[in-house]
């Protein structure tokens, strides 16, 4: 598979960031359909300030079609609360096209943002998930602890990169 920054692709980025917002505004309220568009049109990440980090990729059918994002960011996963304690790097954004699902398209991109955050440097990764712990764990992820966003249950993850 081939994988590419999002910003390269402002149309998909339009899509996909539709699809973040229809499987998240439940949990992040605050968190505006433009916002998430930015996301994967504003890839930075300066090297050393945590909360510049915000990388994102597509995977890319033979056609050069994307279909799947998934993200590395730094920080705004969390409620305040439980930001302090449980830092960043995340894994975060992850989905697949709805017709393309079930083909191990989501599975690559986990494996390829993990490979990425190793390659920066990062010792361990964090994600969190509302629904789908059983499917990190079958990847390798452990579970941490029992977060809420938005008054809803949720699981942050951690899978561990260095040494
Ligand atoms: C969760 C999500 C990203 C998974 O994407 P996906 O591309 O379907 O994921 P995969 O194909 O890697 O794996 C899905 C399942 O299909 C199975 N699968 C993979 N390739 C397959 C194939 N060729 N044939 C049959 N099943 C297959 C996997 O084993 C996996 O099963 P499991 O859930 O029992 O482990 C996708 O459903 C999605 O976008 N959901 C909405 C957003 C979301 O929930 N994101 C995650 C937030 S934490």
């Amino acid at each position: 598979m081939n994988y590419v920054t999002t910003a390269s692709f402002s149309d998909a980025a339009d899509r996909f960031a539709a699809l973040q917002y229809a499987e998240w505004a439940h949990l992040y309220p605050g968190a505006s359909l433009e916002q998430y568009r930015q996301g994967l049109l504003n890839n930075c990440w300066d090297g050393s300030d945590l909360t510049s980090l915000n990388l994102a990729w597509f995977t890319l059918d033979d056609g050069g079609a994307p279909l799947g994002v998934a993200m590395l960011v730094g920080e705004g996963e969390l409620e305040p609360d439980d930001a302090g304690h449980l830092e960043g790097p995340w894994f975060a954004g992850l989905v697949v096209d709805p017709r393309f699902r079930r083909q191990g398209i989501g599975a690559a991109l986990l494996d390829y943002v993990t490979e990425q955050a190793r390659s920066l440097g990062f010792q361990r990764l964090r994600l969190v998930t509302e629904h789908n712990t059983g499917y990190y764990e079958r990847r390798g992820w452990t579970v941490e602890q029992g977060v809420t966003l938005n008054s809803v249950p949720n699981t942050v993850m951690f899978i561990t990169l260095g040494p």
